[in-house]
């Protein structure tokens, strides 16, 4: 499973590349707006450290709209995914520019059926929002299973993001179902290293070995 940061800032993302293990990043317009910085500067700022997909949404909402914007940010680099919400001009949207050669990340998924028509349309990466479902006492998880059984099923191409993440235990339900990809926030990031008793025990044989050596 590919591992994405779900987030627009550039210090986080700068951080979580220096390790090696980051494979792309989403952005959102309410994570691009924390940043106060112009769009498009932030979008080549991420591309210019991370190879990986990186994914920039659309703000309008009909066809034409979507499509002016989103060519716009393919140009930007090659690793652009323009992200199309999913509604009815989306949908149609995606087809254009699948039509085009431009990968789409169809957003703001909360059911099978949308995902299933994201698919058909042509999707590169659909992302359905578990914790927004979870906060509805809806389970977001089983929302991931329908879509890889509908996906497996007719041999769509189109990858499942999980996004929306909020805790580790998240991301370890995706890697489980077989989700192509995890987006996180970046404190999410940083728990899927930390374990208490991994420093417990590192603290314990840095102290037994100070006394090998003071003998
Ligand atoms: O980027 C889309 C999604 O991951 C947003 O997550 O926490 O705002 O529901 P959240």
């Amino acid at each position: 499973m590919k591992n994405f940061l779900d987030t627009a800032n550039f210090n986080e993302i700068r951080e979580a590349a220096s390790t090696g293990l980051l494979d792309g990043v989403t952005t959102n317009p309410s994570l691009v707006a924390k940043e106060n910085r112009p769009f498009k500067d932030i979008i080549k700022d991420i591309c210019g450290i991370v190879k990986g997909d990186v994914s920039a949404e659309v703000t309008a909402t009909d066809v034409e709209g979507m499509l002016s914007e989103g060519r716009e940010l393919a140009k930007i680099s090659d690793n652009v995914i323009v992200k199309v919400p999913l509604i009815k001009d989306g949908l149609i949207a995606v087809q254009r520019f699948s039509a085009e050669g431009i990968r789409c990340n169809v957003t703001l998924c909360f059911s099978p059926t949308q995902a299933l028509l994201a698919a058909k349309a042509g999707a590169y990466i659909i992302s359905p929002f578990i914790g927004r479902l979870d906060d509805i006492s809806q389970t977001g998880m089983e929302l991931i299973s329908q879509i890889i059984t509908i996906y497996r099923n007719y041999n769509f191409d189109t990858q499942v993001l999980v996004a929306s993440i909020r805790n580790p235990v998240h991301v370890v339900e995706s890697a489980m179902l077989g989700a192509d990809i995890a987006t996180m926030p970046y404190g999410v990031w940083t728990q899927l290293i930390k374990h208490p008793l991994t420093d417990i025990g590192l603290t314990r044989f840095l102290e037994d070995w100070k006394k090998v050596q003071a003998k």
